[in-house]
């Protein structure tokens, strides 16, 4: 049964999931990222390079969220090309869209259909009480109610694929957890529906900081000086390092009590896949002018092959949209026998024979 197409079996109501689907099926991974801005060294680090390594052993859904991009102003123009550049560079960083799935949310409609019928089951005060919301929409009574919603279409694009991990940075625990709970009480309430979903936080990487300021994430929707991006040119990010923030003192130590170091050393680690102790051990009696003219070379290295098929994607961008209409083809394989489910156990689905 399994064999029967990519996804055979997983598509189908999971009212009483036979014990031997739970061994016989291989995992299943969805993750998203908002089309915001050009993808971070952060979004590198703490989620694409695991989202690459699963898709061989797991069945692998990723999504772009336009829709979530809609919760902060933003400009149409540019919304859809940083869509199709994100496409690019996820194929790039090495997303194939041919073992995994990839696409964009808003082809979706099930997403939408299903976080309305979440939200009858999210409380006002959970969705309070998410730090994301609080620190984006920083208690300002004018802010789109859609940021206060995201968390509940966040919990609707995970549990509409029976997914079993998300692989995310730490920022994402809290969202996920809520994921969790929603999932818990639809099927308490409608009886067994969606697979509960585990957050899949590595430790190493979970958090790159920003470079202007080492007690904030790095993020898109920061200014220049903040990130590092996939699109910046090998003299940008020489730049964006020398001009990084350090520590006082001049050592070269990954301690609490020195976060900006801290953070380089980790970028340097993950990107050199050398452990910290060794960074460490090599740059005693270095100044820190040195250390960043190696970390940037290290970066410009490593990002050098992702940006060269990123300059071919990007030439094509026909192509990038076949791509990611096949992706919505076979999410909706997926999306649309579940949804149909929802309808049923809610009440709302007028076919007979449920
Ligand atoms: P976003 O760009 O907010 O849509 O995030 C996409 C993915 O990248 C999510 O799994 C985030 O948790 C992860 N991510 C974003 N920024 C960082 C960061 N600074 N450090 C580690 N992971 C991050
Ligand atoms: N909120 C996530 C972020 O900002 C993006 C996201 C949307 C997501 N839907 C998701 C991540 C589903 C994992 C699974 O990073």
């Amino acid at each position: 049964m399994v064999g029967a197409s990519a996804f055979g079996s997983i598509a189908e109501p999971r009212t009483q999931p036979a014990p031997f689907e739970a061994v016989a099926r291989r995992k299943r991974v969805f993750s998203g990222i908002q089309p915001s801005g050009s993808m971070t060294i952060g979004n590198y680090l703490g989620a694409v390079r695991r989202w690459v390594r699963q898709q061989h052993e797991r069945q692998s859904i990723h999504c772009i969220v336009n829709l979530h991009a809609m919760t902060l102003p933003y400009d149409p123009i540019d919304l859809r090309r940083r869509t199709l550049d994100l496409a690019a560079e996820l194929i790039a960083c090495g997303i194939d869209p041919e073992k995994a799935i990839l696409f964009v949310q808003s082809e979706v409609p099930e997403h939408t259909e299903l976080t309305w019928i979440l939200s009858t089951q999210t409380m006002f005060g959970e969705l309070g009480r998410m730090t994301q919301f609080k620190d984006k929409g920083r208690g300002d009574e004018r802010v789109g109610s859609g940021l206060f919603f995201y968390p509940v279409l966040m919990a609707a694009d995970i549990i509409l694929y029976d997914t079993d991990s998300v692989p995310v940075g730490e920022d994402q625990r809290q969202h996920i957890e809520l994921t969790r709970d929603v999932a818990q009480r639809f099927n308490s309430v409608f009886g067994e529906t969606f697979v509960i979903p585990e957050a899949d936080i590595e430790k190493e990487g979970a958090r790159i900081m920003a470079l202007d300021d080492p007690t904030k994430k790095m993020s898109k929707s920061g200014g220049p000086a903040n990130y590092i991006a996939f699109m910046d040119s090998p003299d940008e990010i020489r730049r964006k390092i020398n001009r990084a923030v350090t520590d006082s003192g001049s050592e070269i130590v990954a301690r609490d009590d020195k976060p900006a170091m801290k953070n380089l050393l980790g970028i340097y680690s993950l990107f050199t896949d050398t452990p910290i102790s060794e960074l460490e051990a090599r740059y005693v009696g270095v100044g820190y002018g040195q250390f960043k003219r190696d970390l940037a070379e290290a970066i410009i290295e490593q990002m050098a092959p992702i940006q060269a098929r990123l300059a071919e994607l990007q030439a094509d961008p026909d192509e990038i949209v076949r791509i990611l209409n096949r992706g919505t083809e076979r999410a909706r394989e997926i999306a649309t026998p579940k949804m149909e489910q929802v309808r049923q156990v809610t009440g709302i689905s007028l076919k007979a024979g449920w």
